[in-house]
């Protein structure tokens, strides 16, 4: 069992270090380079031998598919080699009564979400001098977050939500991922020195202070609104740093 100190030195550590974000790891980069280097599509199926190795559960994959506070999970070509190639990510995002996909972004690719349960509101912002687009998303309802903008979603009710998202390329990328100003998290992770991120933000934004307070990224998504989670009488918990 955690110790209390051990508990907070597991949150900074969250924070600070860079493995410690949500990132898909590569489960068998030897079978991703033959792939790439297989001169055929049936070479690249003789690789990929048995019906097992065409088949992707998203409900088996843990700790990220839960909805509590929820996660996401990402059949791409990190998670899934027969993925690789073929220039698309699927990702299944559950989130679960009040819980919300922090500020991201994705660098190589455009997703395209449609929400199967729940009720979702979308928030994207594309760029300097954009409208901010925002949607609510129903189950059979879709919309589009252009490759590089800005974009977060939360489930502001009492039942699950969950959306399907395709992204246009196998290995498309996340960035971002903050709480509480969109776009600041990585600052904690990225190397920058904190002095002249300070001197940007014109506060002490880069402290151990402020990270100590930022939520873990966990397994994707992270806790929303506390009048929310009072509406729905949950209790947050430990859940992220199970990641
Ligand atoms: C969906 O959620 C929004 C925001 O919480 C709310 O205003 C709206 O009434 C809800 N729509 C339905 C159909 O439940
Ligand atoms: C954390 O809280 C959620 C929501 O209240 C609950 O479903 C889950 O079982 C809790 N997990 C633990 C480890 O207490």
């Amino acid at each position: 069992m955690y110790t209390q100190l051990a508990l907070v030195s597991s949150v900074l550590l969250a924070v600070f270090t860079q493995h410690a974000v949500a990132v898909d790891k590569t489960r068998d980069p030897a079978l991703d380079a033959n792939l790439v280097t297989a001169a055929t599509q049936l070479d690249r199926l003789a690789l990929l031998d048995s019906d097992d190795a065409w088949l992707f559960d998203f409900t088996k994959q843990q700790p990220y598919y839960n909805f509590a506070p929820g996660g996401v999970v990402n059949m791409n070509a990190a998670t899934f080699p027969a993925a690789k190639g073929n220039g698309m990510t699927l990702a299944m995002l559950n989130l679960g009564p009040c819980s919300m996909l922090p500020p991201h972004y994705h660098p190589r690719a455009s997703n395209y979400v449609v929400a199967v349960q729940g009720n979702t509101t979308t928030y994207m912002y594309e760029e300097n001098g954009a409208r901010l687009v925002t949607e609510t998303l129903l189950p059979g309802m879709a919309t589009i977050f252009p490759q590089g903008s800005m974009h977060m979603m939360v489930n502001n009710g009492c039942e699950n939500a969950q959306l399907v998202s395709a992204l246009n390329a196998d290995d498309a990328g996340t960035q971002a991922r903050s709480k509480p100003y969109p776009n600041i998290g990585n600052v904690f992770t990225n190397g920058f020195p904190a002095d002249l991120v300070n001197a940007a933000f014109g506060q002490n934004l880069a402290s151990s202070d402020v990270a100590s307070k930022m939520t873990p990224i966990g397994t994707g998504s992270n806790w929303g609104l506390s009048e929310c989670l009072k509406q729905c009488g949950i209790q947050p918990n430990d859940t992220y740093i199970k990641f």
